[in-house]
């Protein structure tokens, strides 16, 4: 069954109440975005960029804790569009997700208004576009959520606050890019890096002499953990995906695909002009990119050295991640301490342990989990459900831990107790970096090491100060555990942040069921994109080019 035939049926049942899921004591934000194609040459090239209003990147969203975000999006490109909200947690309404699992695409020339509230969260985020390869072609924008105003931000307010969009680039545009995989083939290693969707030397940040900067640094590319560093200058880390973190100084930072920070840093150099280098990690040969940080009244550009970036090794890294920590005394969204939470002390009831892989089918290149390669179906899973139409996936269709047989294709779904506090644990038994994201939620990194997890490995949990997050890399022969408070009902996407490896079978949906079926843990489903289509007589257009 398709979201049109879904739309008839919809008709019937939906609550027509405006701006469902969102609470009308909040402020509301309103925006009208157009998406269309429109020539981009981030790397000197001409291509078909996706661009949000004119602009590449998209325009970012700025709001505060808790505020109601209305999102008009107008689909002008000849294909179906979804965006979705990396870090938004869409609290009780998984239905804006914006991924195929949990929304029906946007028709071409037709529209969708997304209901979103940024409730009890703050931090720095971007969203992206999720259907076919779009991501490769732009679409992305920073998302940041400001403290409300009573509650205490453990610095001092900023001069300026910058948002830093990293990602790795292919001069190949999406179709092309989306055709090799369909095909069954890997990717070549993009050609480049952007920083704010420009090359080498095309983004200058303004700064005043003795003033102090935030750059909220996503990487939004497509499988590069990339290295950021700022010539003659350090960076004062404060937040990482919605914590406030210990302030430590880095000379350079990772930055893993997906993943979100937040730097301070103080323009305490002679007016010059500095570089800012971004450069891939664990690649051979290394990709490099530049920004400028231009001081005003400027001199011109500072002569001394670049700034090198770190080693191959991957031990650096690790020992980088572990020292990224909570600080427990600072606030975050809410007045009390970030500490006051004490996620190590609660006993957890279930560990999933999840092993990526990769393999051929059918002569395919596939990727999975715990040996399952995600496919789609027809029906967009969270309608399935909650139609309850049989046929469309089986929870429990991929298990708990891996099973050490060849790779199958399935449409995943593991089913999960809301309320319930799990342990993940991702084993990578292959020799690249992983970064792995859950929708919906934040969870508590509380170990990473080389080699295969047991139970001993929890021994070296960290169960105090570790920070809550959305994005985890697992590095190569290794694994990553988390603790996860499954307080969020709805059907989350879990994927790879690789985005090749996701588009070809690395994800899954976690179906945090609650029996009681109630407005209080989740809302019911809002008006879908192609409920709008039938009305106006539109016809059907297949909603992903996933490939099967
Ligand atoms: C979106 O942009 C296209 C191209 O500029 C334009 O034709 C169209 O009218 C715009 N749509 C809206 C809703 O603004
Ligand atoms: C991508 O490039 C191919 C040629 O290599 C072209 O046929 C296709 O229309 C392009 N797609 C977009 C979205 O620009
Ligand atoms: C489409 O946009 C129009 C004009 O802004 C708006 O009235 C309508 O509610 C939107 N439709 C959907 C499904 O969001
Ligand atoms: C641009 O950046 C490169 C390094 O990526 C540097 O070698 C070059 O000198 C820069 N050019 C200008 C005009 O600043
Ligand atoms: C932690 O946050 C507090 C504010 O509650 C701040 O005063 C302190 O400097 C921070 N500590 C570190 C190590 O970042
Ligand atoms: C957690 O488990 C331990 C040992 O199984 C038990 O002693 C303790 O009471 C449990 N704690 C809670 C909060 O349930």
């Amino acid at each position: 069954m398709r979201c049109n035939i879904l739309a008839s049926l919809l008709e019937v049942v939906v609550v027509l109440v405006s701006f469902l899921g969102t609470n009308a004591e909040d402020p509301y934000r309103f925006f009208n975005w157009n998406v269309t194609y429109g020539d981009v040459y981030p790397l000197g090239v001409r291509q078909q960029g996706i661009l949000i209003n004119g602009q590449f990147p998209g325009p970012d969203i700025h709001s505060v804790t808790n505020d109601n975000l209305i999102i008009n999006v107008f689909n002008n490109l000849p294909e179906p569009f979804l965006l979705s909200w990396n870090g938004v947690q869409q609290r009780r309404n998984s239905w804006q997700d914006g991924v195929y699992g949990t929304t029906c695409p946007i028709p071409p020339g037709k529209n969708f208004t997304y209901t979103l509230q940024v409730k009890d969260q703050i931090g720095s985020f971007y969203y992206f576009p999720s259907l076919a390869f779009h991501k490769a072609a732009g679409g992305f924008g920073g998302i940041r959520i400001l403290s409300r105003p009573r509650i205490p931000v453990p610095f001092d307010e900023p001069a300026g606050d910058y948002t830093v969009l990293i990602g790795d680039w292919y001069k190949k545009n999406h179709t092309d890019l989306k055709a090799i995989l369909d095909r069954g083939k890997k990717l070549p290693l993009p050609d480049g890096i952007l920083i704010n969707g420009r090359g080498a030397n095309g983004t200058a940040f303004a700064v005043e002499k003795g003033k102090t900067y935030r750059f909220r640094i996503s990487n939004v590319g497509l499988m590069n953990s990339l290295n950021i560093r700022f010539q003659n200058h350090r960076m004062k880390l404060v937040e990482v995906e919605g914590t406030h973190t210990v302030q430590s100084k880095y000379s350079s930072l990772d930055i893993h695909v997906g993943q979100s920070y937040s730097v301070l840093v103080t323009a305490d150099m002679p007016s010059q002009d500095f570089y800012i280098l971004v450069s891939s990690r664990f690649t051979n040969p290394v990709l490099t990119s530049t920004a400028i940080l231009r001081y005003s009244n400027s001199a011109g550009p500072f002569s001394g050295p670049l700034p090198g970036g770190p080693t191959i090794q991957i031990d650096w890294s690790l020992n980088q991640a572990r020292s990224i920590r909570t600080n427990l005394t600072a606030s975050g969204p809410r007045p009390n301490p970030q500490g006051s939470y004490h996620y190590g002390q609660i006993n957890t009831t279930r560990t999933i342990i999840l092993a990526n892989s990769a393999g051929q089918v059918n002569g395919k290149q596939r990727y999975a989990v715990n040996s399952v390669s995600f496919v789609p179906q027809e029906t967009p899973l969270k309608l399935a459900d909650n139609f309850k139409i049989g046929g469309v996936f089986r929870v429990g269709s991929i298990s708990d831990k891996p099973s050490g047989g060849g790779i199958y294709l399935d449409t995943s779904v593991m089913g999960a107790d809301f309320r319930a506090f799990i342990e993940i644990v991702f084993q990578n038994n292959e020799n690249i970096v992983q970064s792995w994201h859950l929708d919906g939620y934040a969870f508590f990194v509380v170990g990473m090491d080389g080699g295969q997890w047991t139970t001993a490995s929890r021994k070296g949990y960290n169960l105090y100060d570790a920070v809550s997050r959305c994005t985890t890399q697992v590095y190569p022969k290794s694994w990553t555990a988390i603790y996860l408070a499954l307080d969020n009902v709805g059907m989350w996407n879990l994927r790879t942040e690789f985005w090749a490896r996701q588009y070809l079978g690395q994800q899954f949906y976690l179906r945090v069921y609650s029996s009681v079926e109630s407005i209080r843990d989740e809302y019911p489903i809002p008006k879908m994109p192609l409920l709008a289509e039938r009305l106006q007589g539109g016809t059907h257009v297949p909603y992903n080019s996933m490939p099967l």
